[in-house]
């Protein structure tokens, strides 16, 4: 029996440039927000890079971040094009209502403006992602800004945060802090 031929998406398709999803930032110095694609794989890598305490992954993991998992990433660039946020995560396949959120990132000059949470935001918002209803993340015990960060989102849509731990220091191979593993929801979210 003759297996049928899966249709091909050209690699130009992936990597065709989107509009932004939204503007946000002020007047004088607007961000656009959308989906990553395979021209944003270095920048991200170089925004992260420039993020600690962030974990940087291979320039090639961004890339496939960046492409295969483009509906569940978001970066944000000013008007010169520069990376200056950047979310990356994906929805799970044992919980398809839970999304995982895997990291985010603001570049120095960008921060406390809300980009983090708009970038969030922004990924909630999209149709493909009108099943979740809960967001998973994990956090190290003394990242003050992200745990700032959810529990703003958990207040923002009413829904309780839980915690505990997950990733011990000794299984993240004895230098890296702990990962608490941070739940939320049940939430309800205004699609586009
Ligand atoms: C965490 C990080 C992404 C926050 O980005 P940001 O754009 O400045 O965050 P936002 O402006 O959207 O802030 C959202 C909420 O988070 C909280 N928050 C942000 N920065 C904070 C800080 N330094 N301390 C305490 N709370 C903070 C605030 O409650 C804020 O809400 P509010 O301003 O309405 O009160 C940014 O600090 C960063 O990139 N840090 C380095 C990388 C990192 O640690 N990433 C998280 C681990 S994956």
């Amino acid at each position: 029996m003759n297996t049928p031929i899966q249709p091909f998406t050209s690699s130009s398709d992936l990597a065709r440039p989107t509009v932004a999803d939204a503007v946000v930032g002020f007047v004088e110095t607007p961000l656009f927000i959308r989906k990553p694609n395979a021209d944003d794989g270095w920048g991200i890598f170089e925004l992260v890079k420039a993020c600690p305490p962030l974990d940087v992954n291979s320039a090639y993991a961004y890339l496939l971040l960046a492409t295969q998992f483009r509906d569940t990433c978001a970066i944000a660039t000013n008007e010169e094009g520069e990376i200056v946020g950047f979310v990356s995560g994906y929805i799970k396949d044992n919980a398809p209502d839970t999304y995982f959120l895997w990291q985010v990132a603001v570049g120095e000059k960008a921060r406390g403006t809300g980009l983090a949470r708009r970038l969030v935001d922004a990924i909630l918002a999209r149709p493909e992602l009108s099943d979740i209803h809960h967001l998973e993340t994990t956090i190290t015990p003394d990242n003050r800004a992200s745990w700032g960060l959810f529990r703003r989102l958990a207040a923002r849509w009413h829904a309780p945060l839980n915690s505990r731990e997950y990733f011990s220091t000794e299984q993240l191979g004895g230098e890296h802090d702990p990962e608490n593993l941070v739940r939320i929801g049940p939430f309800q979210i205004d699609h586009c």
